[in-house]
């Protein structure tokens, strides 16, 4: 724990010893890498809440390497989980379940439900594989910070307070795992992500319905102010106004970055234009890795213009307007 510098390696099998020792170990996904532990050892899944200053009430995924885990985890698995994981997995999709008695409360903040899931990532899988069990892990940053898709962004984060970083690369998704309820009368999404409601709306033949917020207790973790850096961020669909709105902060000395999918004509000189994102996938892809440039180059405020709001550009957009802080109405001058 502390100041120790982490330990990054690509080496599997160190990860699942440190796994079967009741250890921490940050791992790679498709998504973003996530900070693992034995799923049955309620003391390493604690160790996870301390190292993130997260919660206790804020329930983890548990993942494994194949669909067996439905049943080792969870208990009485509706047929739609069953059909939507078997053709999603390994991908970005978390079912959530009733859970089987082995599951302990840690895990799951007391409730009779358990997130599942399969990454895609071949490191993910070997890791889980050989370690033939369940991984529970959130993604691995401090509480309420912008998530990591690389293994620089954890070490950057987490230091030495996890034992070991297996590196597997940029994420190829780059935005968290999409979370399907099954446990209800009617699957619900309660969090956009990597699998877009397009593609879930194929495979259950009618759109799901999709949680708009409310009680908070529905999706705990889906706070407002998520997946935020420290330089302020304002979101704008017209690229005109956002170039204007820009200029008005740096008239106020503000410190500005723009991020866009594509090159902003007419941006002041003074304004940081971040390498721009591209299309919805690649927006997802690098989406976290700019939020976490803006605060590396010490601006003070981000102006950036979304991506479409279809496919996975509605994920994108739903973890840009948490990490926005609303736009004061009525900016007081600067006297
Ligand atoms: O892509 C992902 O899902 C990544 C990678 C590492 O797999 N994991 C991830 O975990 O994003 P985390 O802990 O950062 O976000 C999990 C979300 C939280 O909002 C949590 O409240 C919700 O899933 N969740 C997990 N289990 C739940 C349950 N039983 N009921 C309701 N929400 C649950
Ligand atoms: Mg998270």
């Amino acid at each position: 724990m502390g100041s120790a510098p982490a330990n990054l390696t690509t080496d599997v099998a160190a990860a699942v010893t440190v796994l079967r020792n009741g250890g921490l170990v940050a791992f790679p996904t498709e998504t973003v890498y996530g900070l693992g532990a034995d799923a049955l050892e309620p003391r390493a899944v604690a160790r996870i809440f301390a190292v993130k200053g997260r919660p206790a009430d804020h329930p983890l995924i548990v993942h494994g390497p194949d669909p067996s885990i439905l049943d080792r985890f969870g208990h009485e698995v509706a047929s739609v989980a069953r059909r939507v994981a078997e053709a999603c997995w390994p991908g970005p999709l978390t079912v959530l379940v009733r859970r089987a008695a082995c599951v302990p409360d840690v895990v799951t903040g007391g409730r009779d439900t358990v997130g599942l899931r399969v990454p895609a990532h071949p490191v993910a899988l070997d890791l889980l594989g050989r370690f033939d069990g369940g991984v529970a892990a959130p993604s691995a940053n401090r509480f309420g910070r912008v998530s990591p898709t690389t293994a620089t962004h954890v070490v950057a984060d987490l230091d030495g307070d996890v034992d070991l970083v297996l590196d597997g690369g940029p994420c190829a998704v780059g935005v968290e795992s999409t979370i399907l309820d099954c446990t209800g009368h009617e699957p619900e999404v309660v969090r956009l992500g990597g699998v877009p409601v397009e593609e879930l709306t194929e495979l259950l033949g009618a759109p799901p319905k999709l949680w708009r917020g409310g009680s908070p207790a529905r999706a705990p973790g889906m706070l407002a102010s998520h997946y935020a850096p420290r330089a302020r961020v304002e979101l704008c669909d017209d690229p005109a106004m956002l170039v204007t709105r820009a200029a008005v902060l740096v008239d106020e000395g503000r410190v500005v970055g723009a991020l866009a999918p594509h090159a902003l004509d007419g941006l002041p000189a003074d304004v940081v234009e971040l390498e721009p994102a591209g299309g919805p996938q690649d927006y997802a892809r690098v989406v976290y890795d700019r939020l976490r440039q803006a605060d590396r180059l010490g601006l003070e405020v981000l102006v950036v213009v979304p991506p479409p709001d279809e496919g996975l550009g509605r994920a994108v957009r739903d973890r840009l307007t948490r990490a926005a802080t609303p736009p004061t109405p009525h900016p007081r001058s600067k006297l």
